[in-house]
C-alpha cells in the first residue's frame, strides 16, 4: 500500500514538472499563467507595478502568480523556481540584482519559458528574450535639464555647489539614471559654473548600495557635516530616485540651515511628491507604471500567440551575452507646478492621497 502511494506521489510529481515546461503550461481552468516576480513590497513604486501588473493580465484573461522578494535575492531564485514548477506560460521579472538570477534562468530556459525584464535589465544570461522599461538614460537627462533650467545654468555666473546620489550598483539602470544626468551637467562642472564640492563625482562614489534611503541618508548626512557645515551653500543635490532624495532632504532638516538646494528624484513616489508640493523636493521623474504594466501584458500576449512583439530598441541594452530587444517607454518630468495634471488628472493619485 505505502509502495503504492509512493509510487503514485512521484508520478503526481512528474506530471506537475511535465505541465511546468513551456507551452504546455498553464492551469486547470485552461488559462495561460504568468508568473510575475517584483523585488519587494518596501517601494511603493514595486507594489504599485505588482498591482497594474495582476490587474492587467487578469484582465487580459490570464492567471496570475504575482510574488515579491523582500529585497532578498535567494528568495527570489525560489519564487521564480516555483513558477516554473508551478507550471507558468511566461514569467515577467523585475530583478533585485541584474546578474544573480543563474539558477532560476537556467531553469526557465530548459523548460522553454519566455522571460521579460521588468523595468531593470537581467545581466549575463541568454534566457532573457524581451525587456521592457522606461528609457533610463532619459530619465537622467530629464534631471540634468530639470537643473540646468532651475539655475539657469546657460546665462547665470555662478559658480553653484552640487552634490550627487546615484543608484545601487547591482541594478543595471542606475548607471543609465547618472550617465544621463551627468552628460547634461558635465559641461558646466567642466566649465567652472557647478562645482562638485565633495568632490565626489564619480558613480561609484556616489552610489546607493540596496536604493536605501537610510544609506542615502548617512551618506548625505557626512557630506554636509564635512563640507557645508562651515556655511557653504548648497545649490543643487542631483539625485537619481525618490528612495535616496527622500534620504537627502531627512539629512537636509538636521543637517543644513543654507539656502535650500534644487532636488531631484524619480518615481513620484507619494512621500517624495508631498515634499514635493512642501518645497522641499524640486521634480521628480514620472513613470507611470500603469503604462508599462500595458506594454508588458501586450508583450506577454505577443509571445503567446507567436505575432511579432513590438520593441523600439535593438540597440542599447547588451546585457553582456546579447542585446536584448527592448521597449522603451517615454519618462516625463514632475514638480509642483504640473503634478496635478500629471498625477491627479490622469488618476495615478487621488488628492487626498497627496495630504
Ligand atoms: C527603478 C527606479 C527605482 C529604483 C529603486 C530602479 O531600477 O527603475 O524606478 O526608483 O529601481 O527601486
Amino acid at each position: 500500500m505505502k509502495k503504492l502511494l509512493s509510487v503514485l506521489l512521484s508520478v503526481a510529481v512528474i506530471a506537475t514538472l511535465l505541465t511546468g515546461c513551456g507551452g504546455a503550461g498553464g492551469s486547470s481552468s485552461g488559462a495561460k499563467k504568468v508568473g510575475v516576480s517584483m523585488p519587494t513590497k518596501d517601494l511603493q513604486r514595486w507594489n504599485q507595478d505588482g498591482a497594474n501588473m495582476e490587474k492587467e493580465l487578469k484582465a487580459a484573461g490570464y492567471e496570475v502568480d504575482l510574488q515579491f522578494a523582500n529585497n532578498d535575492v535567494q528568495q527570489q531564485v525560489s519564487q521564480i523556481e516555483n513558477m516554473i514548477s508551478n507550471g507558468c506560460n511566461v514569467l515577467v521579472i523585475a530583478a533585485i540584482e541584474g546578474s544573480s538570477l543563474g539558477e532560476a534562468l537556467d531553469m526557465a530556459k530548459k523548460a522553454n519559458i519566455p522571460v521579460i525584464a521588468y523595468d531593470r535589465l537581467i545581466m549575463n544570461s541568454d534566457a532573457v528574450s524581451y525587456y521592457a522599461t522606461f528609457d533610463n538614460y532619459k530619465v537622467g537627462t530629464v534631471q540634468g535639464e530639470y537643473v540646468v533650467k532651475a539655475l539657469d545654468l546657460e546665462n547665470a555666473a555662478g559658480p553653484f555647489n552640487i552634490e550627487f546620489t546615484a543608484g545601487d550598483p547591482g541594478d543595471n539602470n542606475a548607471g543609465f539614471f547618472f550617465n544621463g544626468a551627468m552628460d547634461v551637467v558635465k559641461k558646466y562642472i567642466d566649465e567652472g559654473k557647478l562645482n562638485v564640492v565633495s568632490g565626489q563625482k564619480t558613480f561609484e562614489e556616489v552610489a546607493t548600495p540596496t536604493w536605501g534611503t537610510d544609506v542615502a541618508q548617512s551618506r548625505a548626512e557626512n557630506i554636509l557635516s564635512s563640507y557645508y557645515a562651515d556655511g557653504t551653500n548648497l545649490d543643487v543635490w542631483l539625485c537619481s530616485n525618490d528612495s535616496t532624495a527622500l534620504g537627502v532632504e531627512n539629512a537636509l532638516a538636521a543637517n543644513y540651515k543654507g539656502t535650500y538646494p534644487v532636488i531631484t528624484g524619480q518615481d513620484c513616489d507619494i512621500e517624495n511628491t508631498k515634499n514635493m508640493i512642501a518645497g522641499k523636493q524640486s521634480m521628480s521623474v514620472f513613470k507611470d507604471t500603469r503604462t508599462l504594466a500595458s506594454q508588458v501584458v501586450k508583450m506577454v500576449g505577443q509571445i503567446l500567440s507567436n505575432q511579432t512583439v513590438d520593441v523600439n530598441d535593438t540597440q542599447t541594452y547588451d546585457n553582456g551575452v546579447k542585446v536584448v530587444p527592448s521597449f522603451l517607454c517615454e519618462p516625463v518630468f514632475a514638480d509642483a507646478n504640473n503634478y496635478k495634471q500629471i498625477l491627479i488628472d490622469s488618476g495615478y493619485y487621488t488628492e487626498d492621497q497627496l495630504k
